[in-house]
């Protein structure tokens, strides 16, 4: 498996991001805050970490308290759902809210938060050394005008699961092109083997902006131009894919009701028996084999498949959770302390071995006993990566003219033709109104 550490943070490194090094850190304030941070009672935002019954944050704050037992955790719940962590946020913050002191946000919040003063920078706030403990590259793109934004928590790849069980009993190989997903899934459907044949995340939200943007990316597409200043979506290649796509849904493939589809329902599909092949993040892999799996033990996972004429394609949209700090919190010396511990070697190893996260600190993503906990580790490692285009201004507007156009076209409301043109418009109107970063 050694190898294969060196391939994923050269994956890491090809989306563009590099690593800040100790150029966001100035040691004088960090000792004032860790002096500072012995004791508090703080708030922790997030959604469930892991398989149901096993969550990982009761285990992670519980491992925190006691390495520091002057500061207490509240844990609060937040949705699973990106948008509407964001939108609550946003209102909260930006009121004055002071709680909660540190959040989970994702990965293509920095600019935006960055922007509008959601997020305490951590640059200068951190010991000196304290970002080398990541993969290259994460922290660059946590970086707004200068800053780091947030400490990276945990990334997200997305994988193609499916059921070893299935294949077997039909004699079929694991797919490696989109066209051979299809045709897998057809036979197994008419062998009644199973209900529907594929699911993934098809409902207007960020998600499907993700799905999205792996599929377009293997079709030879993008969102934007090289210049990030103009859309570039309404082409033959995005044209292709989205075919694709919808072709899942009116093949009887996938189903209908995939256009109302986040995470969790395609998920709950999948665990329940009801799917051959999902599209989904590395949590997956942990949800499919937990007690409440119907099909635990019977799931395979491998990289994302490419088109049959495009070899070399594949991807997998980049993802993942950061820890974010609110400008107005009480406790900035507390904040920073558990941004510390969560991203250090004992919480990381929580993460990967009972959440199944792909862990950030780079230590442990290299370690073996994590590695053989974890077997998504190893499939990551051959993970070819697609960006979103999060650091444009007005990322959630141009993100918005993706997902909901894609589903427009997914529902069958606008042809795939009409529904790129849309959304090439909308994205023109959100980067022209956007202004600078
Ligand atoms: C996952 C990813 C995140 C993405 C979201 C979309 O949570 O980590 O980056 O935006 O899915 O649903």
């Amino acid at each position: 498996m050694a190898p294969r550490i060196p391939r994923l943070l050269a994956a890491a490194a090809a989306t563009g991001l590099v690593l800040t090094g100790t150029s966001a850190c100035s040691s004088g304030s960090s000792d004032a805050s860790s002096t500072a941070s012995e004791k508090g009672k703080i708030t922790w935002l997030s959604s469930p970490l892991g398989p149901a019954g096993t969550d990982a944050r009761r285990a992670l704050v519980a491992a925190f308290e006691k390495a520091h037992p002057g500061i207490s955790v509240k844990l609060v719940n937040s949705p699973t759902s990106t948008d509407t962590t964001r939108s609550t946020l946003t209102t909260q913050i930006s009121g004055g809210a002071s709680t909660p002191d540190v959040y989970n946000g994702d990965v293509v919040w920095p600019a935006q938060f960055g922007k509008a003063g959601l997020a305490l920078p951590l640059t200068g706030r951190l010991p000196a050394g304290f970002w080398n403990r990541f993969t290259p590259g994460l922290t660059k793109s946590m970086t707004y005008q200068g800053k780091v934004m947030a400490a990276p928590f945990f990334t997200d790849q997305a994988f193609l699961y499916y059921r070893k069980d299935l294949l077997a009993k039909a004699h079929l190989p694991v797919p490696t092109t989109w066209e051979q997903v299809q045709k897998t899934a057809a036979k197994l459907q008419a062998k009644h083997l199973v209900k529907y044949g594929y699911v993934g995340q098809g409902a207007s939200y960020e998600g499907l902006t993700c799905d999205w943007t792996e599929l377009m990316t293997d079709a030879g597409g993008r969102a934007l131009d090289a210049s990030q200043k103009h859309a570039a979506i309404d082409s033959p290649q995005s044209l292709r894919a989205l075919t694709y796509l919808r072709g899942l849904i009116t093949s009887g493939v996938a189903p209908k009701a995939m256009t109302s589809f986040q995470e969790p329902q395609a998920e709950q599909l999948f665990t329940g028996g009801q799917a051959a092949f999902m599209r989904n993040w590395a949590y997956a892999y942990a949800d499919a084999n937990s007690k409440d799996s119907q099909v635990s033990d019977k799931v395979g996972v491998t990289t994302l498949p490419a088109f049959a004429d495009r070899p070399g394609s594949g991807r997998s949209t980049i993802g993942g959770w950061n820890l974010y700090i609110n400008p107005h919190s009480q406790h900035v010396g507390a904040d920073l302390t558990f941004i510390k511990w969560m991203t250090d070697t004992q919480a990381q190893r929580i993460l990967a071995t009972k959440a199944g996260m792909l862990p950030t600190n780079a230590k442990v993503l290299k370690d073996q006993g994590v590695q053989s906990a974890n077997p998504v580790l190893s499939v990551a490692a051959r993970n070819k990566l697609a960006a979103r285009p999060s650091g444009v201004p007005n990322y959630p507007q141009v993100s918005q003219a993706i997902y909901a156009n894609i589903n427009a076209a997914l529902a069958g409301s606008a042809s795939p033709k009409a529904a790129l043109k849309t959304a090439a418009s909308q994205i023109n109107g959100a980067l022209s109104q956007g202004g600078g970063l």
